[in-house]
């Protein structure tokens, strides 16, 4: 079976507002997977059913052929690194601590000389407080304490948000070198198409809680299903010229 993450006719609503209109979706083994599309538009949705912080109104999950349920969520969990928004690092821990925590609780034995290699991480920037890091540091960190639960599972909620061009294009470079050499299944979120073309095996767009399209960069710039791919491909495209 290709298939890690497997969803059948998952919808979410948020009262009257569907965030995730009923959707059947496959994320493959060992590849990443990039979640793109307009703000609002379902995405952060969507992780946050996968690792189950929301449950669905409709349809099953399926994550390595299994269901999801409340007997065997902790265990799941323990295997899925999350990387949010914002990075979501505790402010009163050090960059060890925050990597160390739940590996700790976990008895998982940490190579952490090894992570920060894998993410070029000072290691002499251990001990300090996430307000003493940069933008990029604390991206990285964030990363290090998803990738030391060694993951089956990695899901990304635009890890790169708030860098700049140079570091975010290192960062790009450094993040796909670190997935081919662990295999790694990752779904990734972002708003920028050149990120997605770069990072994802596959490109999956949505607008409205609705996947729109999936394939390639190549695909969707040549046989677009609906004038929304276009219009959101040329607008990315003006943007990066302008
Ligand atoms: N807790 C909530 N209560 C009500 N509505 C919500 C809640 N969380 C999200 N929504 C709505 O659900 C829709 C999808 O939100 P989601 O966070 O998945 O979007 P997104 O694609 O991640 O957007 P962005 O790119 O801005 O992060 C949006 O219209 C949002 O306003
Ligand atoms: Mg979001």
């Amino acid at each position: 079976m290709n298939a890690l993450v497997e969803l059948h006719g998952v919808s979410k609503r948020y009262g009257s507002a569907a965030a995730l209109q009923p959707t059947d979706l496959n994320f493959a083994r060992g590849q990443t997977t990039v979640l793109i599309g307009p703000s609002g538009c379902g995405k952060s949705t969507m992780l946050r059913l996968i690792i189950r912080l929301l449950e669905p109104d409709s349809g099953k999950i399926k994550i390595d052929g299994a269901s999801v349920s409340s007997s065997n969520i902790t265990e799941f969990r323990h295997r899925v690194g999350y990387v949010i928004q914002d990075g979501g690092l505790f402010p009163h821990l050090t960059a060890r601590g925050n990597i160390l925590l739940m590996a700790r609780q976990l008895n998982k034995r940490i190579a952490l000389d090894e992570l920060c290699a894998l993410t070029r991480f000072p290691a002499q920037a251990l001990d300090r407080f996430p307000a003493e890091l940069s933008g990029g540091q604390r991206q990285r960190v964030s990363l290090m304490r998803a990738l030391a639960l060694t993951p089956k599972l990695l899901l990304l909620d635009e890890p790169l948000g708030a860098l700049d061009p140079l570091v975010r294009a290192a960062l790009q470079k450094d993040l796909k070198e670190i997935f081919q050499r662990l295999q790694q299944t990752a779904i990734l979120v972002t708003h920028d198409l050149a990120e997605a073309a770069f990072l994802g095996n596959e490109i999956v767009l949505m607008n409205e809680g609705r996947i729109v399209q999936k394939g390639t960069l190549g695909e969707l710039r040549s046989q677009p299903t609906s004038s929304f791919v276009s219009e959101f491909i040329t607008a990315q495209r003006s943007l990066a010229l302008t």
